[in-house]
């Protein structure tokens, strides 16, 4: 499994780079937001940062797939590793249909059901992401979801859409993502660095510290 991190914040994303285990960055209409700044600079920041998939998704107020389309190419056009989101909907995989015919890659946000899943992957969609988290949140199992579509999408070698799974909130989803075969788990900051940490490796860090310096000194 591959990581990308979910952030339109741009000193999480060159910090977490550094670390060498980005292969993209996903953004979201909340992310943008979030940081305030014009939509198009951050992600053509981010296209400077790190050399893999960077999503940007479609305006959230625009529903219709002519509007999406034409927002879609303007997306791409930022640079060659973008890639559009855009929301499962009938609009939605109708711009998924056309932008894939310009050779545009897609990524169909907003998954919940294997049956959403496999609808975008026929519609030519790149990635799925369904939302593991926000299924958690409502006492369903969001890992069982992984599973199904990764189980439908290996029963036809015709299709290579990739699941990004989405929606994390802590590092054991992404141990179950990465359990469940999702291609790609894009994760907040906050966990990856969560992630690196375990009680016995900085207690033992210590440790190695204090025996060091008693008999060399720092
Ligand atoms: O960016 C898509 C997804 O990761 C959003 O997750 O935390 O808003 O449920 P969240």
């Amino acid at each position: 499994m591959k990581f990308f991190i979910d952030t339109a914040n741009v000193d999480e994303i060159r910090e977490a780079n550094e670390m060498g285990v980005l292969a993209g960055v996903t953004t979201n209409p909340s992310l943008i937001a979030k940081e305030g700044r014009d939509y198009k600079t951050v992600l053509k920041e981010i296209t400077g940062i790190v050399d893999g998939a960077i999503s940007g998704e479609v305006k959230a107020t625009t529903t219709d797939a002519e509007g999406m389309i034409k927002e879609g190419r303007e997306i791409a056009a930022i640079h060659k590793n973008m890639v559009v989101k855009i929301p499962m909907t009938a609009e939605g995989l109708k711009a998924i249909h056309a932008l894939d015919a310009d050779g545009i890659k897609t990524n169909c946000t907003l998954v919940f059901t294997a049956n959403q899943a496999l609808l975008a992957a026929r519609a030519g969609a790149t990635y799925v992401s369904p939302f593991l988290g926000r299924l958690d949140d409502i006492s369903e199992p969001g890992y069982k979801l992984i599973e199904e579509i990764s189980a439908m999408f290996k029963n036809y070698d015709d299709i290579d859409t990739q699941i990004i799974c989405a929606s994390i909130r802590n590092p054991l989803q992404v141990e179950q993502c990465a359990l469940a075969g999702a291609d790609i788990a894009t994760i907040p900051f906050k966990v990856i660095k969560q992630m690196i940490h375990h009680p016995l490796t900085d207690e033992g860090i210590v440790k190695f510290q204090n025996d060091y310096r008693a008999v060399f000194g720092d």
